[in-house]
């Protein structure tokens, strides 16, 4: 039997994913898609455009996910932070200065009052230095993904305009007036509003928004914003169901064939992965080895494309904690901990949106941590909750993740991470056909040596490429490959030009595309 889906319900899978990862409320993509579309009805705009807007308010963040641990490193918990930072006028230096002193302060709270000031003082210092490169990241991250989805081209310039003003004051290239296409001047509107009126209640949010008329927003569809305001806004405090998200689609409603749903979860695997260098290639691997395991043990054809499908998206539900805290290196909090525990539940819920066979995978991916016995999370689950698909899905991602590096850990060698796993079938945790099937697949020749014949890059280019993308600067690039810091500098450039990108994020996502990620070492 092959499959087949709305694409829309991709859509919402990942709006429900960059929600969580940029600190919006609960369904605010979908909620604001909902306003966007009625106010493109108000304004009386045609199928064209509005199905640009459709896609700008699910889409919009696609592309934040990635080098989230810059963000972290400057400024601490970044999710906290995208949270302030919808609720302030970005163009405001003041407001912009308080919100960063807000969010360092958070983070070093319990440092020297003398290590805090140089924090304070750094992060000020670099925040534009670090923010235009970040942005200007997501933006070419966003229309990349966006292409393999099967979007216009039209989408894909909007996503490129994610923080654009009318007043040219905006990011990441300062367009101004009509330059900012209508689709992204709706959308911004709109998730303002949203954004304003839960932080301030209704009529503060109108009067923010009529404010800024002629600055952030063109002062007409400010003005037509504000005067309609309550019908447009009506009911739209409430979660948004996956019917009326479909229902608003315009037509033609786009369906993906097998092929192409294939394409859809490997593209919100990167999205999800991009996040930090430690994860770069962790879904796609996960899904080989699960795929490749299931077929060793013949499941019928219908669960390894369950379980293939649950483990390009099993980590969704990770982006709901801050990437700041996955990168620290010591232990996390009994908080923390509870909230990295959930991930599973938020998976399950992000995949809600994926219709009858969403189910299945949304199921696979609630129970990728439970274990045989029960010690696992965050259900605890046991042996006969666990079918073998979900067996062989805890089994692949203990192996991969046990081989690739943490923050407070290397990366075990294969050898080493196959005896942890024998280990854990021995405790009675793991499936031990599961494990072995895993075990095996991973000795068969892997498809790298196969993608680095085909990239068309020489091995000095993929080698740059792989340390780019495991985030190391062009300084430490040049003390691994042991040259001049200039000389990696033109390495990078000419890198960059040979394969189309100017950004590290656009790089990294250009490695994983092509497989070109080594698995296991890519953290360094
Ligand atoms: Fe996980």
């Amino acid at each position: 039997m092959t499959s087949a889906a709305r694409r829309a319900d991709f859509l919402m899978a990942l709006a429900y994913a960059t929600d969580l990862a940029t600190g919006h409320s609960r369904d605010f993509a979908l909620r604001s898609c909902v306003l966007s579309m009625r106010f493109a009805d108000l304004l009386n705009l045609d199928d064209s455009i509005r199905r640009d807007v459709y896609h700008q308010a699910l889409l919009r963040y696609i592309g934040c996910n990635a080098d989230s641990h810059l963000l972290a490193a400057a400024f601490g918990d970044e999710i906290a932070l995208r949270r302030d930072l919808q609720r302030i006028d970005i163009s405001n230096k003041s407001e912009l200065a308080e919100t960063i002193v807000r969010a360092i302060t958070r983070t070093f709270a319990d440092a020297p009052p003398a290590e805090l000031a140089q924090a304070v003082e750094r992060g000020l210092a670099e925040a534009m230095q670090v923010s235009v490169p970040i942005l200007s990241g997501h933006c070419e991250v966003a229309k990349r993904i966006a292409e393999r989805i099967g979007l216009s081209k039209e989408t894909q310039e909007n996503l490129g305009q994610l923080y654009e003003r009318w007043d040219g004051r905006g990011l990441p290239r300062g367009l101004s007036g009509g330059a900012v296409k209508l689709p992204v001047r709706i959308v911004t509107l709109a998730q303002d509003a949203i954004a304003l009126n839960e932080a301030h209640g209704f009529e503060t949010m109108r009067a923010m928004i009529s404010k800024r008329g002629d600055g952030a927003y063109e002062a007409e569809l400010a003005n037509l914003f504000v005067a309609h305001a309550e019908s447009l806004l009506s009911g739209l405090d409430d979660p948004v169901d996956r019917e009326t998200i479909l229902s608003i689609e315009p037509h033609p409603h786009a369906v993906l064939d097998e092929e192409a749903c294939e394409e859809a979860y490997i593209a919100i695997a990167d999205m999800i992965d991009m996040r930090m260098p430690f994860t770069f290639g962790h879904s796609r691997a996960v899904s080989a080895l699960a795929d490749a395991a299931g077929k060793r043990l013949a499941l019928p054809a219908s669960d390894i494309r369950e379980v293939r499908w649950a483990a390009y998206t099993h980590d969704i539900g990770e982006l709901a904690v801050p990437v700041s805290t996955w990168m620290r290196r010591g232990a996390f909090t009994e908080r923390e901990t509870d909230a990295a525990k959930l991930h599973p539940y938020h998976g399950e819920r992000a995949l809600a949106s994926l219709g009858r066979e969403g189910t299945a995978i949304a199921a696979l991916v609630l129970r990728h941590h439970e274990r045989l016995d029960g010690s696992g999370y965050h259900r605890n689950a046991r042996a006969p909750d666990l079918a073998p698909a979900a067996r062989i899905l805890a089994a692949a991602e203990a192996f991969q993740t046990a081989r690739e590096a943490r923050p407070h850990r290397p990366a075990l060698s294969d050898a080493a991470a196959a005896s942890k796993l024998r280990s854990a079938v021995r405790e009675g945790k793991l499936c031990a056909e599961a494990v072995e099937a895993v075990l095996a697949s991973a000795g068969q020749p892997g498809r790298r040596d196969d993608a680095e014949r085909m990239s068309g890059l020489t091995s000095r280019e993929i080698e740059v490429l792989r340390l780019i993308a495991a985030g190391h600067t062009a300084k430490e690039a040049a003390r691994r490959l042991e040259i001049a810091p200039k000389t990696a500098d033109n390495h990078i450039q000419n890198l960059y030009s040979k394969i189309g990108v100017t950004t590290r994020a656009a790089a990294a996502l250009y490695a994983l595309e092509r497989g070109l990620i080594q698995q296991g070492s890519s953290a360094g």
